[in-house]
């Protein structure tokens, strides 16, 4: 079986005319893991948002496709997209105190989409809620039911918000950042609870990360994004592992989880959205860069199955 949970083809956003993805193409099969890498502003979020659905015209101009299983996201109405988040796609965001509602308890958040997607009823709730908090590793769920999110520690709100995103059962998890506002020592513990309950699901997911490492074991691809564009996708090994595209080698060459004694940070910065170089993106920060590059932007080229958007990779 060839099912995809995630296809973009050549999807531009826009806001406020600026193109902050542009021409994105990619493709996530069914039951697979991709984690979005790359600096900050890069778009990652961006994509991740808008899989969601949860950037739509007039905040933002939408342009090409962009396929959640067989619900096209580009010209979907608010109506078509309500059931699908929540219910098909399950969101983590990366700080829980700031996505929880502080006037509403734990039960009242739980029972929220059981309610509106499930249809359950009070009781039923309650014992949904119960299951769905022991199976994020809460001890002792029915005590933690009428908890106010500040009564709760971080890492605790943080496995809340993974059992209201997995409370309907999604076909696709995507999780931003979803462990970089917690302590390092409940970083591994959040993130591997996540995989497994994914896994338990056989679902699908989307991690926004900033540690390459820790991209390696949790994704089985990786699409690395560089000012509003992606330059490299394929196998999360391979890719991390190898890179050939540019920026890729730089990220890793920069990445302190793979080799904290021989950092070799990127130079320069990443261009403004607003006075993008033609030609490659990357150009003005690349060693490699020929005048070919800062003529056509180079598109990208599978290399087996791995994609990269470079004219010399
Ligand atoms: N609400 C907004 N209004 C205008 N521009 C925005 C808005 N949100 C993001 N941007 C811009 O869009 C670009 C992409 O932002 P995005 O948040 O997707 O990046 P990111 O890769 O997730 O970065 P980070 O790693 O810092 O989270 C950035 O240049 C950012 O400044
Ligand atoms: S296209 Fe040229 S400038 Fe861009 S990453 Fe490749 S070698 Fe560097
Ligand atoms: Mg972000």
């Amino acid at each position: 079986m060839n099912a995809t949970i995630l296809r973009a083809e050549h999807l531009t956003l826009r806001r406020r005319g600026v193109a902050v993805l542009d021409d994105v193409s990619l493709t996530l099969p069914a039951g697979q893991t991709l984690a979005l890498i790359g600096e900050s502003g890069a778009g990652k979020s961006t994509l991740a948002y808008a899989a969601m659905g949860l950037l739509r015209p007039p905040e933002v101009a939408l342009e090409g496709e962009l396929w959640v299983g067989d619900t096209e996201v580009v010209g979907a109405s608010e109506r078509t997209l309500r059931p699908l988040r929540g219910v098909r796609m399950g969101m983590i965001f990366q700080d829980a105190s700031a996505a929880l509602n502080p006037c509403f308890t734990v039960l009242d958040h739980l029972a929220e989409p059981l309610r509106r997607h499930r249809k359950l009823g009070k009781a039923a709730c309650r014992e949904r809620a119960i299951d769905l908090l022991a199976s994020v590793g809460i001890g002792d769920p029915a005590s933690r039911l009428q908890a106010y999110p500040h009564e709760l520690s971080g890492g605790m709100q943080q496995r809340v918000m993974i059992a209201i995103a997995l409370a309907c059962e999604p076909q696709l998890l995507i999780a931003d950042e979803p462990t970089s506002a917690l302590d390092v020592t409940i970083q591994a513990q959040i993130m591997s609870l996540v995989l497994e309950r994914v896994r338990a699901l056989g679902a699908s997911a989307i991690f926004v990360l900033h540690d390459l490492a820790l991209a390696t074991q949790v994704a089985d691809r990786v699409a690395v994004m560089y000012a509003g564009q992606i330059v490299e996708e394929g196998p999360a090994r391979e890719v991390l592992n190898h890179p050939r595209h540019p920026y890729t080698r730089g990220l890793r060459a920069s990445a302190v989880e793979f080799d904290a004694h021989r950092l070799a940070p990127i130079a320069g910065v990443v261009p403004s959205l607003s006075a993008m170089p033609s030609g490659c993106r990357f150009a003005p920060r690349c060693a490699a860069a020929s005048a070919q590059c800062s003529q056509a932007r180079p598109t990208p080229t599978a290399h087996g199955d791995v994609h990269i958007a470079c004219w010399h990779p």
